[in-house]
């Protein structure tokens, strides 16, 4: 998909703090645990963000405000579970809900970002690399496999 096109998606697009109501919603059509998101988020410790459009939610991602060490940066925030209904696949909602995440951080006053995406995660690696995030050369556990610990520096 070319940048004009991924750029048309988000006029259409809202990306907020989900609620208690939206639970139910996020449930029939994305696989994440929101119950529990929803409850880290509320005690502070994660953003949980969903993606809509219209009264259709396309996504969701999470912020954990507690971090990953990353040598030379100390814990830095991770950004996960960034999930896009696999019809609105390739549409930029990915894309978008990283940088709605990464704002996220920069409004803490946070300098950088972290991912730690599952090794054998290709398609998702590609997204991250073309997001700008590299590859610290650290190992993380990752959907119970080994993950790579991939970062961004932050411009303010
Ligand atoms: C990874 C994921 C969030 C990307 O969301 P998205 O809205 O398709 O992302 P964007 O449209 O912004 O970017 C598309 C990029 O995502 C990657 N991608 C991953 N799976 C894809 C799919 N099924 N269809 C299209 N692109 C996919 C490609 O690298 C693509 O890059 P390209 O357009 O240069 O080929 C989505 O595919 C998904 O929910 N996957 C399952 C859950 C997952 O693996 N999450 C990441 C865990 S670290």
């Amino acid at each position: 998909m070319d940048i004009e096109t991924r750029a048309a998606v988000a006029p259409r697009m809202e990306i907020r703090d989900v609620t208690p109501g939206d639970v139910p919603r996020l449930e029939r059509v994305l696989t994440g645990a929101h119950a529990q998101q929803l409850a880290n988020a509320v005690a502070g410790r994660r953003a949980f963000l969903a993606a809509w459009r219209g009264e259709e939610p396309v996504g969701t991602v999470v912020v954990r405000w507690t971090g990953v060490p990353v040598d030379g940066h100390g814990p830095v925030p991770e950004i996960g579970s960034l999930e896009v209904v696999p019809a609105r696949r390739g549409d930029g909602i990915g894309s978008l809900l990283v940088a709605a995440a990464e704002q996220r951080v920069r409004e803490r006053g946070g300098t950088a970002a972290a991912i730690v995406v599952a090794q054998d995660n290709r398609d998702a690696r590609r997204l991250y690399e073309r997001l700008g995030y590299r590859d610290t050369g650290a190992r993380r556990a990752a959907d119970g496999g080994a993950g790579l610990l991939l970062v961004r520096t932050l411009a303010g």
